[in-house]
């Protein structure tokens, strides 16, 4: 066929046309990358070493009494939110309050939960922590307006099973022994302490739960920085209850604190105080856990002395935990009332 008397035919024309589609298209594409490499950075960081990254790091600071400087020593060079490789995967740290309430915001609409998939076999696919999307969101109002409320608690006689099952586990101890409080503890509850200033400060120094993991469902966009889709982020909740710009002397034990309503402290809209997460995750046990860790220090301290038997230590790897369980020796109060 000679050049000149070729004429296209239908598919020529057809052919023709998906491929200058699909050039254009490629062409797009590389040119919207190059743009998003460009404006959208990052957070700074180090990604440390080729597949382990920074991991050996960030376990051998959380098993440690003291895991701060892991957090601290990255948030002085970079700021509150920078970027880590752990855990076989580059994650973007903050510490950040509002960083953290918009991501916990964005919960299922620019971000998912993210856990590894160990979990959901030991929790079950039933655990409200594993579950997602709408199925996640049913069973969390539900659970959530049976367990706010102190009214709600009283109403569905939560408040009758609690105290019944608290004296049950205190009258189960012989009249002097050596108890693992951690144990005991955690057969009615998550953690422990005296009223509510107590309870608070508690949950802002030594919480169990010290973040959440997410993961970006679309490129997420923070003071100028891009975190691009499917990216890790950790947000730390104890990071910011320790910053000394929201608490002051936040590295200390002082339940006084409470006394001016350190939760309503707020920075750009966004809460600092978060130790039971916040958005539609919100832990829907949050009063729960209030009103059974008072009655069971109610009995404690009321009906029993105890000292410690050992001395144990916190470690935050792989969970908040004290190493021995806390072994106390608890002697029975005799004939004293219940005050
Ligand atoms: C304890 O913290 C909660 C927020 O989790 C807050 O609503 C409550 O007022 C605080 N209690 C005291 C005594 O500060």
């Amino acid at each position: 066929m000679a050049l000149g008397v070729w004429s296209p035919s239908l598919i020529d024309v057809v052919l023709f046309v998906i491929a200058a589609v699909v050039v254009w298209k490629l062409e797009r594409r590389r040119r919207r990358r190059r743009r998003g490499w460009a404006t959208g950075r990052l957070p700074p960081g180090s990604e440390g070493l080729p597949v382990v990254g920074e991991t050996l790091q960030l376990i051998a600071a959380y098993k440690s009494e003291n895991p701060e400087p892991f957090i601290d020593e990255r948030v002085r060079r970079h700021g509150r939110l920078f970027t880590t490789h752990v855990f076989g995967e580059r994650t973007v740290f903050s510490a950040d309050p509002e960083f953290n309430r918009m991501v916990l915001g964005a919960e299922d609409r620019t971000v998912e939960g993210s856990y590894p998939s160990s979990l959901s076999t030991l929790l079950g696919t039933h655990s409200l922590v594993v579950m997602k999307g709408a199925r996640h969101k049913r069973m969390h109002s539900l659970t959530l307006a049976r367990l706010t409320s102190p009214a709600a608690i009283r109403e569905a006689k939560l408040l009758l099973h609690i105290d019944r099952l608290v004296r049950r586990t205190l009258d189960s101890w012989p009249s002097s022994s050596l108890v693992l409080l951690l144990d005991e503890a955690k057969k009615i509850t998550f953690e422990l302490t005296v009223k509510q200033l107590v309870i608070n400060e508690t949950l802002r120094v030594v919480n169990i739960i010290g973040g959440v993991f997410r993961r970006a469902k679309t490129d997420l966009h923070f003071k100028g920085y891009t975190i691009p889709k499917g990216c890790k982020v950790f947000l730390s909740f104890r990071a910011v209850h320790l910053d000394t710009e929201y608490f002051d002397d936040a590295r200390t034990f002082n339940p006084w604190r409470w006394q001016k309503n350190a939760a309503a402290q707020q920075v750009g809209g966004a809460t600092v105080y978060t130790p039971f997460g916040g958005g539609s995750r919100l832990c829907p046990g949050y009063e729960l856990a209030r009103v059974v860790i008072s009655v069971f220090l109610h009995y404690l301290v009321t009906r029993f002395n105890w000292e410690e038997a050992e001395k144990d230590r916190l470690v935050f790897f792989p969970t908040t935990r004290t190493l021995k369980s806390y072994p106390i020796n608890v002697w029975r109060r005799e004939e004293e009332e219940d005050a």
